[in-house]
C-alpha cells in the first residue's frame, strides 16, 4: 500500500520532524495539534529546514516548494479525517495519548493504520483502549531529528496484525527510514539502555564526580559518542527524559533503577526543559 496523506497528531519536536520527512518523500503530511504556537513554530521549522536544504544543494528551490505544498496545519482532528495513515506523536502521558487514540478510532477510516511514536509506553496498553481497532495499533518509534535519523524502532502489541506491521515496514521505508523491530517492554531497547545512562549522568553531576561540560567530553571522547549525555538531554527534552524514566519505572516491576534522578526533576520542575525552552543543563540562545 502506498500511503499518500499521513496525519501527525502533536507537532512538536518529533510531530513537525515526522511530517517534514513524510512530506520530503511525497507523502502529504497534516500536522493536528490543539495548541496554535506549536502550529505556528512547526510552520516556521518547516520554513527554516527547507530553506537551508535548498542553500545547502541539498534539494531545489523546486522540491522545496512541493514538499512545502505537501503540509498542513490544523487544530482539529476532524479536519484530517481523509488521510490513510496516522501517527500520534503527543506529549509523553498515557491518560493524553489514550484519549487520543480514543479520537483517532472515531476519526479516521476503518482501515487506517493508527501508529504511535511513543518512546516508552506499551503499545499493547494504549491499544486497550479501543479493543475494535486494536489490530491497527503499533509502534513507529522515530529519531530526534527525524529528516536525519535513519532508525525506526517498530513496536508490535499484543492484537496488532501482520498487515498492519507489514504495511509501517512498507510506510518506513517510503519515508527512506530503516525498520528494525523491537519487543512491547516499557523503553523498548533503545530507551531501555539509553536513558538510564543519560539519568547517571545526572546523578554523577548531582554526586559532584565532574562539571557537566566535563561529564560531556569524558563521553565524548572516551566513548566516542557524538554528544554527551547531558546534552543529549537537552536535546531530547528533559520533560520528556524525565517522563520516559516514570514510565520504564511504573512498566517495568516499578525497579528504582529506572526512577528519575532528583537533579533531573529539579531542572524540569524550575522549567528547564532543554533547547525547546531556552534553558536545561546548559543555556541556549533562542536564535
Ligand atoms: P513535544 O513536547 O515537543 O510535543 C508534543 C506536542 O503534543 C505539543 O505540541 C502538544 O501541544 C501536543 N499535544 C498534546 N496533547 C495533544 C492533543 N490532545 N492533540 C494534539 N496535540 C497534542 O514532544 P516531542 O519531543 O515531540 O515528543 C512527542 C512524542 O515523541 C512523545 O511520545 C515522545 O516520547 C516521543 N519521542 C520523543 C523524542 C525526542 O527526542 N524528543 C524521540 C522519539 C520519540
Amino acid at each position: 500500500m502506498v500511503v499518500k496523506k499521513v496525519a501527525v497528531i502533536g507537532g512538536g519536536t518529533m510531530g513537525s520532524g515526522i511530517a517534514l520527512t513524510a512530506a520530503t518523500h511525497g507523502i502529504h503530511a497534516v500536522i493536528v495539534d490543539i495548541n496554535e504556537d506549536q502550529l505556528a513554530r512547526a510552520t516556521d521549522y518547516h520554513t527554516k529546514q527547507l530553506a537551508r536544504s535548498v542553500s545547502k544543494e541539498r534539494i531545489t528551490q523546486e522540491e522545496a516548494s512541493v514538499a512545502t505544498a505537501h503540509l498542513s496545519y490544523v487544530s482539529a482532528m476532524a479536519d484530517a479525517s481523509d488521510a490513510d495513515w496516522a501517527v500520534e506523536a503527543a506529549t509523553e502521558n498515557i491518560d493524553i495519548k489514550k484519549s487520543i487514540f480514543a479520537q483517532m478510532s472515531e476519526t479516521f477510516n476503518k482501515d487506517v493504520v493508527l501508529a504511535t511514536n511513543t518512546s516508552s509506553i506499551s503499545i499493547t496498553d494504549l491499544a486497550s483502549i479501543i479493543p475494535d481497532a486494536a489490530d491497527r495499533v503499533i509502534g513507529m518509534h522515530f529519531f530526534n531529528p527525524v529528516p536525519v535519523m535513519k532508525l525506526v524502532e517498530v513496536i508490535k502489541g499484543k492484537e496488532t496484525s501482520s498487515k498492519t506491521t507489514a504495511s509501517t515496514l512498507e510506510l518506513a521505508e517510503q519515508m527512506g527510514k530503516i525498520p528494525v523491530p523491537a519487543n512491547d517492554r516499557a523503553g523498548f531497547v533503545s530507551n531501555r539502555v539509553l536513558m538510564p545512562m543519560i539519568n547517571e549522568a545526572f546523578h554523577a553531576w548531582a554526586d559532584g564526580v565532574a562539571e557537566p561540560e566535563d561529564i560531556d567530553s569524558i563521553m565524548k571522547l572516551g566513548c566516542a559518542f557524538p554528544m554527551g549525555p547531558l546534552r543529549l538531554a537537552d536535546y531530547i527534552g528533559l520533560d520528556v527524559c524525565k517522563d520516559i524514566m516514570m514510565v520504564m519505572y511504573n512498566g517495568l516491576e516499578e525497579n528504582p533503577k529506572y526512577l528519575p534522578s532528583a537533579k533531573l526533576i529539579e531542572l524540569v520542575d524550575q522549567g528547564y526543559f532543554g533547547d525547546k525552552s531556552g534553558r536545561g543543563v546548559y543555556k541556549y540562545d533562542k536564535g
